[in-house]
């Protein structure tokens, strides 16, 4: 396959947010401390590419995205769009480039206003941009809806979002999202609130406007399953860091950093059959306002040795593309499981 262009890079990206701890917390601990959300992570998402976002709950899939979207600024780090340093743009200038990118957000029950109809909910931000007048504006929001299937158009446009299914809601938040013909859309968890059923169409539906829409995805997740079904590459993140990045094939054929392969053992396998790799990480999740030194993994990590909380892992190539961030990492492949 002939190389993809570059869209989005981040460099050394860091997001660390003030923690606001109780009053006597406050006054027995002076300094202020931080949630390391997202504590230097580089990665780039090439056009028309699916880039997943995987790892268990907190490890700072979300922020990263929102990051990306410029919704939050950066502690440290860069993001280039289609080259140009996007890290510092404010004001006019940052309302101007967010057609571009536009975010599925993770919660749609709230990310919808209830007080607006469907209408309106998906055409706010023609509003908020000034695009067209108010029939053109009508007119795209419904061509949009009969894109994402929310028919018949006519009623639902009409209609608030109290009285619409999950599956239609996360139809609504994906139809605001296209509305302004971005290039990037980062979608946290789309389909985690939609019903089992209706999981796989939308999906699939996903995929198809992908390609019709010439759409490149960041797509955040973590069920490895889906990241599986709908992407191109993974990157795995733990507290705060990627700790091994690869195309489908490499992250799931030949997962090198302990961490996902845990996150494999946990995947359900259809055929009872099949070899698994019966590795679990042991214990808690250790919290993102003091992270582990060394390796952040090492605490729960079933082959860790002592140098494992001494060096912070670099992020070692071990195949064209396939990036993994182990101290551990010759004795690991060794083993065979
Ligand atoms: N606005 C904020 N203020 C303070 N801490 C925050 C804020 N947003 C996120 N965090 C913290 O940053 C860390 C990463 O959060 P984030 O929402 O990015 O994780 P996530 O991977 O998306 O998790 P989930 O799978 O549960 O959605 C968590 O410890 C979270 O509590
Ligand atoms: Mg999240």
């Amino acid at each position: 396959m002939p190389e993809r262009e570059t869209l989005v890079r981040v460099n050394n990206l860091k997001k660390y947010f003030p923690t606001h701890g109780g009053l006597i917390e406050g006054l027995l601990t002076p300094q202020k401390r931080f949630v390391r959300a997202v504590d230097d992570i580089s990665f780039d998402i090439k056009k028309g590419e699916v880039m997943g976002l995987a790892g268990e709950s907190g490890c700072g899939k979300t922020t990263t995205g929102r990051l990306i979207m410029r919704l939050v600024d950066p502690t440290e780090g860069e993001i280039y769009f289609e080259g140009n340093d996007i890290t510092r743009l404010k004001g006019e200038e940052l309302r101007r480039f967010r057609p571009h990118m536009q975010m599925v957000f993770q919660d749609p029950h709230a990310s919808l206003n209830p007080r607006m109809t469907v209408g309106e909910n998906i055409g706010h931000s023609l509003v908020i941009q000034q695009i067209g007048t108010k029939k053109e504006r009508e007119e795209r929001v419904k061509e949009v809806m009969s894109r994402v299937a929310l028919t018949p158009v006519k009623d639902i446009y009409t209609r608030y979002p109290h009285l619409l299914s999950g599956g239609q809601k996360q139809r609504v938040v994906l139809a605001r999202a296209l509305v302004l013909s971005p290039k990037l859309v980062v979608a946290d968890e789309p389909i985690a609130m939609a019903d089992v059923s209706v999981r796989a169409l939308i999906l699939e539906m996903m995929i198809r406007l992908k390609d019709e829409l010439s759409l490149t995805y960041l797509f955040v997740t973590h069920d490895l399953a889906t990241a599986k079904y709908i992407c191109n590459r993974i990157a795995v993140m733990y507290l705060g860091v990627i700790v091994e990045i690869g195309t489908v094939d490499q992250v799931f054929h030949n997962p090198m950093h302990p961490y996902t392969r845990a996150l494999l053992a946990a995947v359900p396998v259809p055929n009872p059959t099949l070899r698994r790799h019966h590795i679990i990480a042991r214990g808690e999740i250790p919290s993102a306002v003091a992270p582990p030194p060394g390796c952040r993994f090492h605490t729960r990590c079933i082959i860790a040795a002592p140098t494992c909380s001494e060096r912070v892992p670099p992020m070692v190539e071990v195949d064209p593309g396939h990036r993994v961030a182990c101290c551990r990492l010759d004795e690991w492949k060794k083993r065979t499981i």
